[in-house]
């Protein structure tokens, strides 16, 4: 028997005791930190589903590929090892390890990109545009428009709108765009896959045009195994040749190894270009160290050699897959409203339809936000106003997103179906008293990334 969602598929052999601490103590949690998640204390939470980034648990593999590290400072043979993984997985000619994901993308926007020149994404994720920004470059998003509608159901809403890029290409000129990018999975709008269609025509576009197509690959996995599920073709194909069929398309890609390579902290930056790569290693050495440690220990380059392998089992990538699909249906059955189709990593809570008489200025996800701390010592991330609304110095307006959503991101291989289900409880709950909640009001905000820092009160 296949079961829709499957239990996980390893068992537990260190535990790490989390606590749910009394609802008087999280009141005065909360009012310290201004109600701000952000500013709270990992040890005040029970279930922390902030990000899933680095926050995985490693295997009994990994951490005995740990005790394999060799901390020699040129040429470990941790090194090696990583390096045997990552061609064999991704197959470019050239690779060298970084700190995290967004360190591959300095190096890259470092290396490629110009005062006033593009770089279009399906959409990139915020350390990616601020990569490109801090280099005066100019990011651009052309997903295609059902990304931007919760309801629409579209397979592969994280595709790029080739029309889009064309005209952009056009308009801009080929030589104003160094590189060209897309993210797989989107996870900016909602960790939605890109399929292998819409990679071969976003390739075709850039290559015809001679731009160098670059993959942010946080998520890759996820995204083979969303093609291997939903794309004709492709269902007895293995997921690992799907990554080849992908990255066979590609001139390079940078990564994030604390999502899909399932590490505590890595990174990666690959190419095929020679001279790309000589520039590339000249900024890793004078940003993050020797091109065969780049910033890590040689420890994480052991334990990312072997998470690369476990990150795209099928066994694990159905079981990670229906976990977040299970906790969407668990709250869409409860009449609670989700992005959809559920995303790889994530399950994004639409608050502003639950909560409709709190306007977008009282910031409805940030309420949403508190209030599943409030009921039940659970963290998720706001992805709406505090996030996004800005004032625009045109108009002197305020322009707000389209969207209140609630980002419960789920960490890999850490909590179980029943951690899932006490979440899910907790929603319901706070739907059936949803009238009572109200929002908040900014009492510090700074002027950029106000998320991080803001202080808020209670209206
Ligand atoms: N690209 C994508 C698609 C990401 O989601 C992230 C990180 C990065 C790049 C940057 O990688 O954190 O290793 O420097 N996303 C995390 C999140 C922080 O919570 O979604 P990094």
């Amino acid at each position: 028997m296949t079961p829709i969602y499957p239990p996980e598929p390893f068992r537990i052999k260190v535990t790490e005791a989390i606590h749910l601490i009394p609802p008087e103590a999280r009141e005065a949690a909360l009012k310290e930190a201004g109600y701000n998640l952000f500013l709270m204390k990992a040890e005040d939470m029970f279930v922390d589903l902030l990000t899933d980034s680095g926050t995985g648990a490693m295997s009994s593999e990994q951490w005995a590929a740990i005790m394999r590290g060799d901390e020699s400072y040129a040429g470990a043979r941790s090194f090696q090892r990583l390096k045997a993984a990552v061609e064999d997985v991704f197959g470019f000619k050239h690779f060298a390890p970084t700190h995290q994901g967004r360190a591959a993308e300095n190096i890259l926007a470092a290396c490629l990109v110009k005062p006033g020149q593009w770089v279009p994404s399906n959409m990139h994720f915020d350390t990616t545009d601020a990569n490109i920004r801090a280099r005066q470059g100019r990011p651009a998003n052309l997903v295609i428009d059902e990304a931007h509608d919760p309801e629409n159901r579209h397979p592969f809403k994280g595709n790029m709108d080739i029309n889009k890029l064309k005209a952009f290409i056009a308009k801009y000129g080929r030589e104003q765009i160094p590189l060209g990018m897309i993210t797989v999975t989107n996870n900016a709008g909602g960790g939605q896959p890109v399929s292998m269609e819409n990679l071969k025509a976003v390739a075709q576009v850039y290559r015809e045009n001679g731009i160098p197509f670059f993959i942010d690959s946080a998520r890759y996995a996820e995204n083979a195994y969303f093609i291997k599920q939903r794309e004709p073709g492709y269902e007895n194909r293995s997921v690992k040749e799907i990554a080849h069929e992908m990255y066979a398309l590609a001139d390079g890609m940078t990564m994030s190894a604390k999502k899909d390579a399932i590490v505590n902290i890595g990174g990666l930056i690959c190419m095929n270009d020679d001279t790309l790569f000589q520039n590339v290693k000249n900024e890793l050495i004078l940003r993050e160290g020797f091109p065969t440690y780049g910033g890590l220990a040689g420890r994480d380059l052991d334990a990312m050699a072997v998470g690369l392998y476990e990150g795209l089992d099928e066994e694990y990538l159905r079981y990670r897959l229906g976990q977040t699909a299970y906790l969407a249906s668990r709250l869409n059955e409860a009449g609670i409203p989700t992005l959809q189709p559920t995303g790889g990593h994530g399950v994004y809570v639409n608050a502003g339809a639950i909560f409709p008489h709190i306007p977008n200025y009282e910031f409805p996800a940030q309420a949403l936000a508190v209030e599943l701390y409030r009921e039940g010592g659970i963290r998720g991330v706001e992805i709406g106003s505090v996030m996004f609304a800005c004032l625009d110095p045109e108009d002197n307006k305020w322009h707000y997103p389209a969207l209140e959503l609630l980002r419960l991101a789920i960490p890999r291989r850490t909590y179980t179906q029943s951690h899932l289900d006490y979440v899910a409880d907790c929603l319901v709950a706070i739907k059936s008293r949803a009238n009572k909640v109200k929002g908040y009001r900014f009492t510090y905000a700074p002027e950029l990334l106000r998320h991080f820092t803001a202080r808020f009160e209670p209206l």
